[in-house]
């Protein structure tokens, strides 16, 4: 099952995503788990001993020139990741680069070139596709199950602490509820549906300007239409319906990563299908980073960089609509 070579991984960052991953990487037999970077040494130190990893660097920048490192996971804040993932490329390292894969889609079309120049590997850490019930729910939308898809309904709300040095509440660091937790809802319109044509949004901020809840209207020039809800201010859960001409399909999940998905097919009892992968799921993008590795590709099928490109360029669009800042 397993891919034949073992890498070596890098994690760039010891924060609670980089936490979180190391634990799926562990999952894999070909994944070596072999050094972390923090901004301070010690902080470092003690994430390396907390997860078993070999080597630890006090710099983002000892970790890329290490000659060792072959692919590098990137957990920064989303202000950072262009700047984290040009010092990997260059550094002739793979990535694998947390969502939002950067502020704008200026940004992430150099990163692009980049990895084309340096013919490496480069792929946004996109949690959804890679999963087994949201991967049958686009299979059932193909094989027709509810027919003609007419519209999308979207939606990731939660209500986390107001702390304006937090990442999610700090404007120059790429904060706000759009690039990281919107991106799921807006990246299930697209996955789904394909790229919106028109949209029309609104959205509110706290008192320091930072956006902490938009809704979208998404329109396509086929007629489909989909709404999307992104919000730090209401707990609206995290899922999506699919509505067609003969049912609809609905999935949804905890912050556990637990899923389900509900068929319901007129003049058909509805079917219910749960999941709960293993490593919250996110061993399966590092499998397809090492599958891909393998195969000696810069960029992967199931999250292409002009998919990355199109997801990010909508959420410029949005960003216009309702005059976001970062
Ligand atoms: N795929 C998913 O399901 C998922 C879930 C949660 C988060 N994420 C993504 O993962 C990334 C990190 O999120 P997180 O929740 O792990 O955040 P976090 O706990 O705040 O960690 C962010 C890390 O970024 C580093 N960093 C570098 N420059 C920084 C700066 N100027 N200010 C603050 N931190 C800085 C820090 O690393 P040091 O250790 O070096 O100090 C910190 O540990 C984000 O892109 C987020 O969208 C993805």
């Amino acid at each position: 099952m397993y891919t034949k070579k073992r890498y070596k991984w890098g994690i760039l960052t010891a924060g609670r995503m980089s936490a979180k991953f190391v634990q799926a990487l562990k999952l894999l037999d070909n994944a070596d788990l072999y050094a972390v970077a923090a901004r301070d040494l010690s902080r470092a130190k003690l994430f390396a001993e907390e997860h078993g990893i070999k080597k630890y660097y006090g710099s983002y920048q000892a970790l890329a020139m290490d000659p060792e490192v072959e692919v590098v996971y990137i957990a920064s804040p989303h202000s950072h990741h262009f700047e984290h993932t040009m010092l990997c490329l260059k550094n002739g390292k793979a990535v694998l680069c947390e969502k939002a894969f950067a502020l704008d889609a200026s940004d992430v079309q150099t990163m692009i070139r980049e990895a084309r120049l340096q013919k490496r590997f480069l792929m946004e850490a996109l949690w959804p596709p890679f999963q087994p019930l949201y991967k049958k729910a686009k299979e059932l939308l193909q094989l027709g199950e509810i027919g003609r898809l007419i519209h999308i309904d979207a939606r990731f709300g939660l209500q986390p602490p107001y702390d304006p040095s937090n990442r999610k509440f700090n404007r120059s660091l790429g904060g706000g509820s759009l690039l990281d937790i919107g991106i799921y809802p807006i990246h299930d319109v697209l996955y789904f549906m394909g790229t919106p044509d028109s949209l029309a949004a609104k959205a509110t901020f706290t008192e320091l300007g930072v956006e902490e809840s938009i809704q979208i209207i998404f329109g396509l020039e086929s007629g489909q239409t989909a709404t999307v809800l992104s919000s730090y201010k209401i707990d609206a859960g995290i899922g999506c319906t699919l509505y067609g001409e003969k049912g609809n399909i609905s999935f949804s999940r905890r912050r556990d990563m637990s899923q389900q998905l509900i068929v319901s097919v007129q003049g058909k009892a509805p079917v219910e299908f749960c999941d709960t992968p293993l490593g919250m799921g996110y061993h399966f993008e590092a499998q397809e980073v090492m599958r891909c590795l393998d195969k000696g590709v810069i960029e992967s099928q199931v999250v292409p960089h002009t998919f990355s490109l199109a997801l990010m360029m909508v959420m410029d669009r949005v960003r216009g609509e309702v005059g976001i800042e970062y």
